[in-house]
């Protein structure tokens, strides 16, 4: 049986202040919760000091890592650093770091900049394996791919490249979020049976021998009014919820969906 799992995506939001109050609010609706893991990813300046304070057992990720270990890498977070802080998840190739920025209206002059690749990911990835965080790694189609008929292929390739050159033997920790890009902030949620079918198809794109242990998350437009029937669904182990995740009474009920 797998534990459900539940993240929330703060991406770029919230003051300090705001983001202690969310979480001693979440926390007061949770404290008594059971047989669901669940955690914040908050944005990084907030991440340290989040993580030491929590009272129960909130985990605390990163929205974002680097794959070397120290150096010359401006700007960069590492794997150790997150473990010195006390993080728990590192979130890794979400779409609105992968190229398109998620969002169209981005000039391609500018691409180059939030560039993820499937081949970066596949680096953060075997650093997170190596150094002890659980990496939730993100794949999804947009709606242009969705509609050529793309959807199964291009995720298909994300997860191989994702996985390319890592044993079965350390992908235990693995969490993927399948993230449909055209759902994400949208309010347009994945059909649940749909949702699910992609989920499965994840899974077979999986080593045999972790296909049944491996959480695989739906994300996207997740709210406490859908996330019942989505985590309802066999091959549906939880959510990774950005908006719904911002306001503690939300995201308590979206966890509460989940037990
Ligand atoms: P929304 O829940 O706001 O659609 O965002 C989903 C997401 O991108 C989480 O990583």
């Amino acid at each position: 049986m797998r534990t459900k799992i539940i993240i929330g995506n703060w991406k770029m939001n919230k003051t300090r202040q705001e983001a202690h109050d969310t979480v001693a609010a979440f926390t007061e609706l949770v404290k008594n919760v059971d047989g669901v893991e669940f955690g914040f990813c908050p944005p990084f300046v907030y991440l340290a000091e989040l993580a030491s304070s929590s009272s129960i057992s909130i985990g605390f990720g990163a929205q974002d890592v680097f794959w070397a270990g120290s150096g010359a890498f401006t700007g960069f977070t590492s794997v150790a650093m997150l473990q010195d802080i006390g993080a728990k998840y590192a979130i890794i190739g979400h779409s609105e770091r992968r190229g398109r920025f998620g969002k169209l209206e981005v000039p391609a002059s500018t691409v180059g900049s939030f560039a993820e690749t499937d081949e970066t990911v596949n680096l953060k990835l075997k650093a997170c394996l190596a150094g002890g965080i659980v990496p939730i790694v993100c794949c999804g189609e947009t709606l242009a791919e969705r509609e050529a008929g793309n959807t199964d292929s291009v995720i298909a390739t994300q997860i191989a490249g994702a996985l390319d050159g890592i044993v079965e033997a350390d992908m235990g920790p693995l969490v993927i979020a399948y993230e449909p890009v055209w759902a994400i902030g949208t309010g347009k949620v994945c059909d649940s049976a749909e949702a699910n079918r992609v989920c499965a198809m994840i899974r077979g794109c999986l080593p045999a021998s972790i296909q049944a242990t491996t959480r695989i998350q739906y994300g996207g437009s997740v709210n406490p009014g859908n996330a019942r029937e989505l985590f309802s669904m066999p091959d549906i182990d939880g959510g990774l919820v950005g908006g719904a995740s911002l306001k503690a009474e939300d995201f308590a009920q979206v966890v509460l969906a989940a037990v």
